[in-house]
């Protein structure tokens, strides 16, 4: 008999003992992350944790208050956007192992990630939190991802299913998007996790999908999901995300979880319970509810004690988080007079300024639920300094402020006696005022210590932060905040040659200083090693080898959702761009963005020096690619793959590789491309750089 027959089998038995009460109290929260256990039958609560970031801290059962213990203090990873920006599938792999192993190491049952939504538009505030733009990216790094976090014992629980795209509106937005589009951009990637990694837990969407709410829809859940992929696991609602008990009972959801400490109130509890008793409802629905979660308790080995005991801040984990840093920063700009600008060579005695917020800003406690509690979290500035040790001076100045400071909010006490409306329109005035008094002095200060501070080398550290990259917020625009690109522009008159650093979650407008830059470096919020892996990029300790899994637009208006479809609007929400997402609807329009999708440079050069491809089985075949490091450092390159779509319109990723080549040599790289032998392929760089033909 196989293991799913035994697991079925034990499940029944287990059902047919269990009253209603305690069947109704597997299906909802008992707590703000758990169901209620079963002790009399051995059956333990299932305890959930977000996110993808890592393993977040423990709250009191009923209020969304920090219990405040050190004991869930974690390992803080890259954010899924880092991840996909290395390219690199083993990478991906091992931050999954990462993730389960602490979240088992935390006495969880379920880590809520990773994100696979596809990143529609740049305004999303959630986006750090997904892989790409792109469905094949997105499916290939989730994979691995999600079968290193099912080694330790834990269920991944892949997230939003499906079409959520937007933080506008997000509880209720009806998203008009068609099945071939679904299929082709928003589907992959669940589909792959069902098919390829045996993902144990889908959690639905908050928005609706042409009128239905994902979290309880017939048409998502049942018939896709569940029919056509053969999911046999267990489905969560996002927190809040059920609406109604009637459908609920007859959809594909398992477990209904919410924000409020109303347990009993929750559309799959007592509601539940009084109809099943009325027989308006048939027990049989919630018994097939209950079959998928002791099953899943039998995957997770939750009821044979025979299950990993995990571990985390281990420094085997920090080691992992510091190599997928050093592989997700990218490179994208690189000029020079006589030599490059990146590198710097800091010789002894010399002195460094580092300009920005986000040269001493820790990210891991923002951005919503995908928020961490991290051990640690170093900042560039202690990267740098302590890379370079006492034979450097690194002096840092912040030069803007994102926030209002501590002396603001005491400002608020000088009109508390006033009229209250009154007085809460003021204390914003005059918050404004002392926000722009304070970037003022932030600016004047940094000008001058560049102006005058006789430095060797100035760094600018900026970008967002999750102020501006957050769970149910989008941006309005796509600009540079805080008056940055007027500090990047005076500070380049003084220093041409400072290499510019952005930090984020997001793409940001650089059209007012791209020019005047000569060395740009892009960092997603790389996890508590990202300051470090920085500094080795900025030092050449590591060879930039990250790539774009997004388009970066010029701007705005050159992104599908916007100037064809629509987003960020209320009530209903029209994908009328359909598959044309992201650097699709740029190749398909003969629009060049500013950095293309793939996009990233090396301190060396590559040259590709020979392609084989080998005869196509179902619908999949090899490439080999030989590479040669034509430069003087040793690095790793990333060899793209695409091929047309079917509508000829544009091409689209099928297949990448990375490798890492010496100085000097050679090396072959062995791709899987998902194509069929009558379909050219197309060999690159970049979706905008491809060397050749095949
Ligand atoms: C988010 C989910 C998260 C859940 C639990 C919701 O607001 O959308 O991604 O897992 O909260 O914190």
């Amino acid at each position: 008999m196989n293991q799913q027959a035994e697991y079925e089998i034990k499940a029944k038995q287990l059902i047919g003992e269990m009253t209603l009460d305690e069947k109704i109290g597997m299906i909802h929260g008992a707590e703000i992350f758990k169901t209620a256990a079963v002790p009399r039958l051995g059956i333990p609560a299932m305890a959930f944790s977000d996110g993808p970031c890592g393993v977040r801290q423990d709250f009191d059962p009923a209020h969304w208050q920090a219990i405040g213990t050190s004991r869930d203090e974690v390992s803080y990873l890259p954010c899924n956007s880092a991840i996909a920006a290395t390219w690199n599938t083993g990478l991906a792999k091992a931050s999954g192992e990462v993730l389960g192993e602490e979240a088992r190491g935390r006495g969880k049952d379920m880590i809520l990630g990773p994100g696979v939504n596809i990143k529609r538009s740049p305004l999303c505030g959630r986006n750090f939190e997904y892989f790409s733009e792109d469905p094949y990216l997105t499916k290939e790094l989730a994979v691995p991802f999600i079968k290193g976090v099912q080694n330790w014992d834990v269920s991944a629980c892949i997230k939003h299913f499906a079409a959520n795209n937007q933080e506008t509106d997000r509880l209720n937005v009806d998203t008009f998007v068609d099945d071939e589009t679904l299929e082709e951009i928003y589907y992959p990637a669940f589909e792959a996790a069902v098919k390829r990694a045996g993902v144990h837990s889908v959690m639905g969407a908050y928005n609706k999908i042409k009128g239905e709410h994902c979290c309880q829809s017939v048409t998502q859940l049942n018939k896709v999901l569940r029919k056509k992929w053969g999911f046999d696991g267990v489905v969560v609602s996002d927190w809040g995300g059920v609406h109604d008990t009637d459908i609920a009972a007859e959809a594909g959801i398992d477990v209904e979880m919410n924000v409020t400490d109303n347990f009993d109130d929750y559309y799959m509890a007592e509601p539940l319970k009084e109809k099943i008793k009325a027989k308006e409802i048939s027990e049989e629905l919630i018994d097939e509810k209950v079959l998928h979660i002791l099953v899943l308790m039998q995957r997770l080995h939750m009821l044979d004690g025979k299950r990993k005991a995990g571990a985390y801040n281990t420094r085997e984990h920090h080691d992992a988080i510091l190599k997928v840093g050093e592989e997700s920063i990218v490179l994208l700009k690189n000029e020079g007079k006589d030599d490059k600008v990146l590198p710097l060579n800091v010789k002894q005695g010399e002195k460094i300024l580092l300009i920005g917020e986000n040269a001493d800003k820790k990210h891991a406690a923002g951005g919503g639920s995908a928020e961490i509690k991290a051990f640690y979290e170093l900042t560039p500035l202690q990267g740098l300094q302590m890379l370079l040790g006492g034979n450097a001076t690194v002096d840092y100045v912040q030069g803007y402020t994102s926030g209002a400071s501590e002396a603001q909010d005491a400002s608020w006490q000088a009109t508390s006696l006033t009229d209250q409306e009154n007085s809460e329109e003021s204390r914003k005035e005059e918050q404004k005022k002392q926000l722009e008094k304070e970037r003022k002095e932030l600016y004047e200060q940094a000008i001058s210590a560049a102006r005058n501070g006789n430095y060797d080398h100035v760094i600018f550290i900026g970008g967002l932060n999750h102020d501006e990259d957050q769970e149910g917020y989008d941006r309005k625009d796509m600009s540079l905040p805080y008056g940055q690109p007027e500090l990047i522009n005076e500070l380049h008159s003084l220093c041409p040659d400072m290499p510019v650093v952005m930090i984020g979650g997001n793409p940001v407008e650089m059209d007012s200083w791209i020019d005047n830059t000569k060395a740009l470096v892009w960092m997603f919020y790389n996890g508590m090693e990202g300051g470090k892996a920085l500094a080795e990029v900025l030092l050449g300790h590591i060879n930039p080898s990250g790539k774009l899994p997004v388009s970066f637009y010029k701007k705005l208006e050159d992104c599908s959702a916007h100037c064809v479809g629509e987003f960020g609007t209320e009530g209903e929400v029209h994908y009328t761009e359909k598959d044309e997402v992201g650097y699709r609807y740029l190749t398909a329009h003969n629009i060049k963005p500013l950095f293309p999708f793939g996009y990233g440079l090396s301190y060396t050069e590559f040259k590709i020096d020979g392609i084989k491809r080998l005869l196509s089985v179902d619908h999949k075949t090899q490439v080999v690619v030989t590479i040669e490091n034509t430069g003087k450092a040793d690095g790793k390159e990333v060899i793209e793959v695409y091929k047309d779509h079917k509508n000829g319109k544009y091409r689209k990723l099928c297949g990448f590789g990375k490798v890492n080549v010496a100085a000097g040599y050679f090396a072959d790289v062995v791709i899987d491309v998902e194509a069929d032998d009558d379909e050219t392929l197309y060999i690159g760089t970049s979706v905008d750089d491809i060397k050749a033909k095949i």
